[in-house]
């Protein structure tokens, strides 16, 4: 089964993950590095979840709903995840 909606963007920045990955230019960020560079994740916050994913795993567009918990303010590359 498939879910019929797709999450691709930071809605409060208009700004799509895929477009984010590409200005990140592979460098290692954290996430209140893009919020202070790129706003996301600074407003409604609900992008962070999904930008954590990103930064973990370069996915780009979610089918899932992803909770506050999911977030990870580490650093790509680094396993700074909460136990
Ligand atoms: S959706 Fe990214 S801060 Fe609101």
């Amino acid at each position: 089964m498939t879910n019929d909606f797709e999450i691709d963007r930071c809605v409060c920045f208009n700004l799509r993950f895929a477009e984010l990955q590409q200005k990140l230019e592979g460098r290692p960020s954290s996430m209140d590095q893009i919020a202070r560079r790129f706003g996301c994740g600074s407003c409604c916050g609900l992008c962070r979840p999904y930008i954590a994913r990103m930064l973990e795993t370069g996915e780009t567009v979610f089918n899932e709903v992803l909770r506050a918990d999911d977030a990870d303010d580490g650093v790509a590359g680094g396993d700074a995840r909460r136990a």
